[in-house]
């Protein structure tokens, strides 16, 4: 596993979600009540990035047919998403966000 760096945490508004894309793989950082969560940004249904979709809380909906995924946890919410997304561990040092890939 490697120590990725994928954005700042003022990169970020709160209440708001980003795409990184760091390796051509793509991911969602979404920061809520303060707190860094990220995760792939693909559903797992068909092609779609979540970032293209809105935040309901800690939960990301899909643009494409509506699934919510549990940003804590990636589980699929609802139909017809049923694959959770992957989440990532973070890590903050002096505000620049990491993951373990
Ligand atoms: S592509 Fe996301 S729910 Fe269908």
């Amino acid at each position: 596993m490697a120590k990725v760096k994928v954005a700042h945490v003022n990169d970020i508004v709160n209440g708001e979600m980003i795409q990184a894309t760091i390796n051509s793989k793509n991911y969602l950082i979404a920061k809520i009540d303060n707190n860094i969560y990220v995760t792939s940004d693909m559903c797992t249904h068909e092609d779609a990035e979540l970032t293209m979709g809105c935040l309901d809380g800690t939960k990301v909906k899909c643009p494409l047919h509506g699934s919510y995924f549990d940003l804590k946890s990636g589980k699929a919410l609802n139909e017809p998403a049923d694959e959770p997304i992957i989440t990532y561990k973070t890590l903050i040092e002096k505000g620049h966000i990491f993951i373990d890939e």
